[in-house]
């Protein structure tokens, strides 16, 4: 493994001391620096020190050959690249860097330097590693206090290709540094994956229709189908809506901040991409404290629709979101998996009755308890393809939360689903197919298959919820050809999960 270790002015002493130490493990330490550098030279390590500089002419002198000497690369003068003048080198040197490093490559430093460095060298992208390999990392190095791995960050440089960013944060107590970052690309119109307590988002600022845009076009999304903005206030709603009706006060009230989401009459001043020219507009309090800060940090409501590609199933860790958007996105805060695991509850209060749209992480029940009134849409509780005439939320029509495999869900009372699946499975097996079964703690042991995978135990509906998008990407893994999937009761949060998956069977539904 190399090391390349980014010092500045203030940090010198500091890292210095570290790498000091860390000679002491990777032996041949490649110093990078200006032939005048004042600081150090070849004699303050004691082993395989290899140094070069760069002539005043730019011209980078003394690289070649080291590739096969060096484990540990300091880089000692990028902080010129804060200076405009002189700028050429640094990128040079990294660019020289990273040609040579044939495996990963880290770039050590504290958080001001790798901050900045981060936002230079975007091109090349960057990802954070998480807390275990950065100590696995430094304290490989030498024994470090905790006082000084907290000040330090790794970033491991991903080769160019790739230049999604992503920031680990505390789920609870963001870094303000990174939130600060995420707004940066949010302001200048970029996109950001961001915990919600539901799903992950992706944003945008609701108010830049370019950004809008992009946005659609990286998610493969049908332009018909507006993402819902989520704000970090109840007052951010006044402006966006042209009324607030008595019972959305009510319902901001006892829900927000929370998963419901509620469709009011818009204001004029939103852009078109914004609501796909819809005359009404989706709006969220959520109640991550990563969403809130990023929120507030912006400036702006935030758009953000599931940070999915469109068709797959939601996020509810980073890792999905890497694994559908790496590349296409500015960055991801990494808080952690999404407590929830389905979407927020889809609520339209712009018709009498109000309507519930989309079931989701708010019950049925709890807003039913205050809007007694509430109607549920046909197609929620649908069993069938909707028609395009017939979906009231645009979401509605498109096809969803589908893994690789086949699914076929199969309803009944649960000791016909078992043997209905227990059929299936045997029949799916003689056809030659890996199949994989989607059951519940109670009934998984009944199973044989390609992969039997358990969504949580019948009496605890909401872990059902939180684990169901995880595991039917999971099975992307075992590369199965068929997922057969058993239907839960629709009490709860189940109302939400058999939504979702009879969504992902594209309605292939077997009575049992
Ligand atoms: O929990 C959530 O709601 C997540 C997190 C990131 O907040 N977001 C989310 O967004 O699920 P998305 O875009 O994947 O789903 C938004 C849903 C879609 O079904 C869309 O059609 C519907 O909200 N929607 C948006 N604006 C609407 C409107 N004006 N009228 C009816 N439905 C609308
Ligand atoms: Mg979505």
């Amino acid at each position: 493994m190399m090391m390349i270790i980014k010092l500045a002015d203030s940090d010198f002493d500091n890292i210095l001391n570290i790498v000091s130490d860390a000679t002491g493990v990777y032996k041949k330490v490649f110093f990078s620096g200006c032939y005048k550098e004042p600081y150090v030279t070849p004699k303050d390590f004691e082993v395989g020190v290899q140094f070069y500089g760069l002539k005043e002419d730019d011209t980078l002198v003394a690289v070649m050959g080291i590739q096969h000497v060096i484990d540990v690369v300091l880089i000692r003068h990028l902080y010129v690249l804060t200076n405009q003048q002189r700028k050429g080198y640094g990128e040079k040197l990294l660019k020289h860097v990273m040609d040579l490093t044939e495996t990963s490559t880290f770039l050590v430093g504290f958080w001001k330097t790798a901050f900045w460095a981060v936002n230079f060298f975007t091109k090349y992208g960057f990802k954070e590693v998480s807390a275990e390999e950065k100590n696995r990392i430094l304290l490989t190095c030498c024994p470090l206090s905790e006082h000084q791995l907290d000040a330090l960050t790794v970033l491991k440089i991903k080769k160019p290709n790739s230049k999604t960013l992503i920031l680990q944060v505390n789920p609870k107590k963001p870094d303000p540094q990174k939130i600060q970052m995420a707004a940066n690309i949010i302001q200048t119109g970029g996109l950001v994956a961001f915990p919600t307590e539901t799903v992950y988002g992706l944003g945008v600022n609701a108010l830049n229709s370019d950004a809008l845009s992009y946005l659609f076009k990286v998610k493969n999304r049908p332009l018909d189908n507006p993402p819902i903005l989520h704000i970090a206030d109840i007052n951010q709603v006044y402006p966006l809506v042209k009324e607030v009706p008595k019972n959305a006060e009510l319902l901001m009230k006892q829900f927000w901040p929370g998963p419901l989401t509620l469709i009011f009459k818009r204001s004029e001043t939103i852009p078109k991409e914004t609501t796909a020219g819809l005359d009404t507009i989706a709006i969220r309090l959520p109640s991550h404290n990563v969403a809130i800060a990023l929120i507030k940090q912006s400036g702006a409501p935030i758009a953000a629709p599931s940070a999915n590609l469109s068709g797959k199933p939601s996020p509810t860790l980073a890792q999905h979101v890497y694994d559908d958007l790496n590349g296409k996105i500015d960055a991801i805060l990494d808080g952690g998996p999404t407590c929830i695991g389905v979407e927020s509850t889809v609520l339209d209060l712009s018709v009498d009755p109000p309507m519930l749209l989309r079931p989701g992480g708010t019950p049925f029940e709890a807003i039913h308890q205050v809007l007694p009134n509430i109607i549920l849409h046909p197609l929620v509780i649908s069993e069938q393809e909707v028609t395009v005439k017939h979906a009231r939320s645009p979401g509605m029509k498109h096809k969803h939360y589908a893994p690789n495999a086949e699914v076929i869900l199969v309803e009944g009372t649960i000791q016909a689903m078992v043997t209905k699946i227990i059929v299936l499975s045997e029949q799916y097996k003689r056809e030659g197919k890996k199949v994989g079964i989607l059951a519940t703690d109670e009934t998984q042991k009944k199973y044989s298959a390609h992969v039997v995978k358990s969504m949580g135990s019948r009496s605890n509906l909401d872990t059902i919820a939180t684990k169901l998008f995880r595991e039917l990407r999971e099975f992307n893994e075992s590369s199965v050809d068929v997922i057969l999937a058993e239907s839960i009761p629709s009490d709860g949060m189940g109302l939400a999960v058999m939504n979702r998956l009879r969504k992902a069977s594209d309605y292939h539904i077997i009575k049992a």
